[in-house]
């Protein structure tokens, strides 16, 4: 099978990328190199021992994603990973996110929608801003989201979602993230943030190996067990072998339903300070760090309810948070 991935060299589509390959997937990775480097896809080659095919191309322009689409046949499934994601960013420069993450999606929408391609959306657990019942269930209320990032992820959602209510040939799933970590097991692929880090995982390990001067811990006093925020970190793996299923399941299933939203998540939450325990014991050092004021934005606590995925997707995370951890070290010392 014929799979397109656009921001395929980015952090989670390098992985999903590698595990296509080995499962014997056809290749074919779109990204403009805007968040990622060449590199990566050399490393995918080392992992892989293969070459996936890449095509340089932004997914917001038309003509090119028009020759893209007429240039390759037989396309079994496009999975869409190619969007801006720092949600700070996008409080100041709304109209970037609006025009790559939206824009994008329209654009090469067109082409596959009228040839019947399925389509996997990357999502996130930031559509359900602050969530009234925990574990969050994929129907919880889409409430306002709390950054243009998230509306973004909303709008998107939503035009996924119309399209298939009118077009009777076409299916799609949206999985909504919660918060991936970790890297790939060779420590060839893995995150790579575009200056100061914003989220934690990223952030602990640049404090570790003393990019950072400290880690700075966004409020204590939350309604939580230790104060701090709790979420549901998933390893980028888990998260790739999702997608997987999501395309053995798009392929299988009859388009009686329209479009079918997945969590994908581990079901289980750990305080930032858990986190921080865990990762000192991971890597046996100690990580300086201080209580400081609550971030704008956050939600005290957010975790997801996969028995959908699990149920239907025949799909559930494996690895442990610690194996997480121990992961996104490896990642950092390599790179170092
Ligand atoms: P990333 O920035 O590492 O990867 C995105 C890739 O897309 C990059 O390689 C970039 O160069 C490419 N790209 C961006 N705009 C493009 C365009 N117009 N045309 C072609 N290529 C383009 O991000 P990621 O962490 O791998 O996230 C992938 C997707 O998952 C995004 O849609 C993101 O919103 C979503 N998501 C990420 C997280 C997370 O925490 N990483 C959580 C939930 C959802
Ligand atoms: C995790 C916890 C912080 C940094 C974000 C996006 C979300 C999705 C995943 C794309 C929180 C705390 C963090 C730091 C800290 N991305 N923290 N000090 O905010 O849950 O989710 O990434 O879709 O949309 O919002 O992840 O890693 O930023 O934060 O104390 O320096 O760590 O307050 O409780 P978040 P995060």
């Amino acid at each position: 099978m014929k799979i397109v991935i656009t921001g395929g060299l980015g952090y989670i589509g390098s992985h999903v990328s590698v595990l296509l390959i080995e499962k014997g997937y056809q290749v074919i990775i779109v990204d403009n190199l805007e968040n990622s480097t060449i590199s990566v896809l050399d490393n995918i080659k080392k992992i892989t021992n293969s070459s996936p095919i890449f095509e340089k191309l932004d997914v917001r322009n038309s003509d090119e994603m028009e020759f893209f689409f007429s240039k390759y046949e037989d396309i079994s499934g496009v999975i869409h990973f190619a969007a801006y994601k720092a949600v700070g960013e996008s409080v100041n420069f709304p109209l970037k996110y609006y025009n790559n993450n939206v824009l994008g999606l329209i654009c090469f929408l067109k082409f596959i929608e009228t040839k019947n391609i399925p389509l996997i959306f990357s999502s996130s657990a930031t559509v359900y801003g602050d969530a009234d019942v925990i574990p969050i269930l994929e129907n919880s209320p889409i409430k306002k989201a709390f950054s243009p990032y998230g509306k973004t992820k909303q709008i998107c959602e939503e035009i996924i979602q119309d399209i298939s209510k009118s077009n009777s040939g076409f299916k799609s799933v949206i999985l909504r993230y919660f918060n991936p970590i970790g890297a790939h097991s060779s420590g060839l692929i893995g995150e790579l943030p575009n200056g100061v880090p914003q989220n934690l995982i990223p952030f602990i390990t640049q404090t570790l190996t003393g990019k950072r001067e400290e880690l700075l811990v966004f409020g204590n006093d939350y309604p939580t067990e230790d104060g701090t925020c709790v979420r549901d970190y998933i390893h980028v793996m888990d998260l790739a072998d999702a997608h997987i299923k999501s395309l053995e399941y798009i392929s299988k299933v009859k388009k009686e339903i329209d479009c079918q939203v997945f969590n994908i998540g581990t079901g289980r939450g750990y305080s930032v300070l858990e986190v921080i325990d865990t990762f000192e014991r991971v890597t046996k050092r100690k990580i300086k760090f201080k209580i400081t004021s609550r971030r704008q934005g956050d939600v005290a606590v957010s975790y997801a309810d996969c028995s959908k995925a699990e149920e239907i997707l025949e799909w559930k995370s494996k690895f442990t948070l610690k194996e997480a951890l121990a992961s996104s070290w490896n990642w950092e010392l390599k790179n170092n």
